[in-house]
């Protein structure tokens, strides 16, 4: 969920909107907003579905008012209706929340004890009838707050206005971020900076426990303890005018076209153009000595980093765990004393993944985390973060920074095996050449568009898909799978190839295409041997190869894409290009809403 609040001089609600326009990729469930109006009583507007539907609602009746919050919701409890949808409230205060109220249904049972009635199933509502309990009780809009916020259990960020007292705001953040913007007269309150963009780069984060009382001049932070505390502000980097199509269709079509872009502007940041060396920022661990290292991270983030076990154990040879982080969390692993944790997510906020890192931490691990986000939560809680350069994404399906990831991976996999001794001058050369070719091969994949078209046709017929790879070309056909699922709401399965005959080979018929990804390279043949046993039961194969693969595929597939030969390191980044391409193609054949696919979000700050 995204939450932006503003307390200013200028009418309020067309910031919020604006703000809320930028957090709509955090879900897109529902919308509001609230205000007071000129009698300093709240007045919302809420409306199910998409920002646009409250845009409508705004039109016809617009809100007016200084002091203002909004939401847009990826619902947890609750279905995505109206009625469920924040702001919640009561005539006396109004909330939006992010994140999930573990003992709401106690607090709620104890109000309605009391005579509450709750309009709501979700457990937000349950925070503004708290907070309502303690004005009703006589305390001040900010006793009431700190003695409700105290109640809580869970994870939330939260912003509160008060009937009657124009130009107050309260935010809380525990376990779901939240940052204050300062500008001119008027202060404001965002999921994250990117929100807040437009509106000032002048922004102080809240850390977890913090709370912050604001007005038009300034804000006062509050830490866990109630203690008067400092935050400070640090100027950002993001551009406002960054966020837009540029003529591109969806923002996933733009982010696609971007992946040279941001491959080079990773790299430019690893690599030495003089010595043609990785360069890697200093850490406060030496990575020379670690013994393993434990990579966790969710969705597409995930399988960057299963590639990146492929490299690091074959290169590097350092022993590697890897698990997604809503598994890792809770597995309590014997994690070997000085194993490095490291942590890749494009927002640096989801959950499940900060939740895991802090596991990490506890337990003692130095901490490298790999983030486009480099003013998050996981930016703050780690110890080294290295930077994937690829800018905002906005399509909630990653596209550019799942490449990026993999660039900061494989240059991070260099620095390792040469730092272990794994890796001479030559080799090091060979390898940082590879990744220096890259930008121009990536933006060679975009001429095999008419052939990606043609596969995204046969793909969309299909209700099932197979997607095979092996080595780390596995990984690649698990991203692809994601993809496809995620937004053609097509149902896609990655299986490594090898492992197709122990189970999936059964589903196999003229009904369910299988993708392959296929580079040429040692485990080539052992894969066309799978997709032989695969084509020997009437499956149909189309598959992404390179040049040097293209002849002995055509003689087996449907369809072969004979994408830019590379060097072996680098071929699960062509390759990955590849079948996000098909996926997109695949989407638009569907008609589906491909930046905003249903029931996604997405940066999901829920557990
Ligand atoms: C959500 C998104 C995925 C993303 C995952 C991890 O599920 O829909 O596209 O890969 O979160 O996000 P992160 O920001 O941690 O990389």
């Amino acid at each position: 969920c995204g939450i932006c609040g503003v307390v200013g001089h200028r009418q309020a609600t067309p910031i919020v909107f604006e703000g809320l326009r930028r957090l709509e990729y955090r879900g897109y469930d529902s919308a509001g907003v609230a205000t007071l109006n000129a009698d300093g009583h709240i007045e919302r507007r809420r409306a199910a579905g998409k920002l646009d539907n409250l845009g409508k609602i705004l039109e016809q009746t617009p809100l007016h008012g200084k002091t203002a919050i909004g939401h847009t919701r990826w619902a947890t409890h609750g279905a995505p209706t109206e009625t469920n949808a924040h702001p919640h409230g009561t005539a006396r205060v109004a909330i939006v929340h992010n994140g999930i109220i573990e003992n709401f249904e106690t607090l709620r049972t104890e109000l309605e004890a009391e005579g509450q009635s709750f309009e709501t199933e979700t457990d937000s509502e349950t925070i503004a009838k708290l907070v309502d309990h303690y004005l009703g009780a006589g305390q001040s809009p900010r006793e009431a707050a700190f003695s409700a916020l105290r109640r809580l259990e869970g994870a939330y960020a939260i912003a509160m206005i008060f009937a009657e007292h124009e130009g107050l705001m309260i935010g809380a953040r525990h376990g779901a971020p939240l940052a204050v913007g300062f500008g001119d007269g008027e202060m404001f309150l965002g999921s994250d900076s990117l929100a807040l963009a437009p509106l000032t780069r002048r922004i102080a984060y809240l850390d977890d426990g913090d709370c912050v009382v604001l007005n038009r001049d300034g804000a006062e932070f509050f830490d866990h303890s109630g203690e008067r505390v400092e935050r400070t502000i640090q100027t950002t980097a993001l551009i406002a005018g960054a966020v837009g199509k540029d003529g591109y269709r969806h923002y996933m079509e733009k982010e696609l076209h971007e992946h040279p872009l941001v491959i080079g502007q990773t790299l430019q940041r690893m690599i030495d153009p003089a010595t043609r060396r990785v360069v890697l920022p200093e850490m406060p661990f030496d990575l020379a000595t670690i013994p393993r290292a434990v990579i966790t991270a969710c969705g597409s983030a995930f399988y960057a980093g299963v590639v990146g076990r492929y490299w690091l154990e074959e290169i590097a040879r350092l022993p590697v765990d890897i698990d997604v982080a809503s598994e890792m969390r809770y597995r309590n692993p014997p994690l070997t004393p000085g194993s490095l944790g490291i942590l890749i997510s494009q927002s640096g906020e989801t959950a499940d993944t900060l939740a895991a890192l802090r596991g990490f931490k506890n337990a003692g691990l130095p901490i490298l985390s790999i983030l486009n986000a480099e003013h998050s939560s996981m930016a703050r809680d780690s110890d080294a973060v290295l930077g994937t350069v690829a800018g905002p994404e906005i399509s909630v399906a990653s596209t550019k920074a799942f490449t990026a990831q993999l660039t900061v991976l494989a240059c991070l996999t260099i620095a390792i095996a040469r730092m272990r001794g794994e890796l001479d001058a030559d080799g090091e050369e060979e390898l940082v050449s590879a990744l220096l070719d890259l930008p121009s091969r990536a933006a060679d994949v975009f001429t095999h568009g008419d052939a990606i078209r043609q596969m995204a046709s046969v793909v969309a017929e299909a209700r099932d898909v197979l997607y095979l790879g092996r080595g780390s070309a596995y990984p690649v056909a698990m991203e692809g799978a994601l993809k496809l699922k995620e937004i053609s709401y097509i149902h896609a399965e990655a299986y490594a190839a090898g492992e197709m005959k122990h189970g999936p080979i059964s589903l196999i018929d003229r009904t369910v295409p299988i993708v392959a990804t296929v580079p040429s390279g040692v485990l080539f043949d052992k894969t066309l041997s799978n997709l032989q046993e695969a084509k020997a039961r009437g499956g149909r194969l189309l598959a992404f190869t390179d040049e040097v693969g293209r002849d002995r595929l055509s003689a087996i597939a449907e369809q072969t894409i004979a994408l830019p030969k590379v060097h072996p390191f680098v071929t699960p980044i062509i390759q990955t290009i590849g079948v996000q391409m098909l996926a997109y193609e695949t989407a638009l054949l569907k008609g589906t809403d491909v930046d905003q696919p249903r029931n996604l979000a997405k940066s999901v700050t829920v557990e």
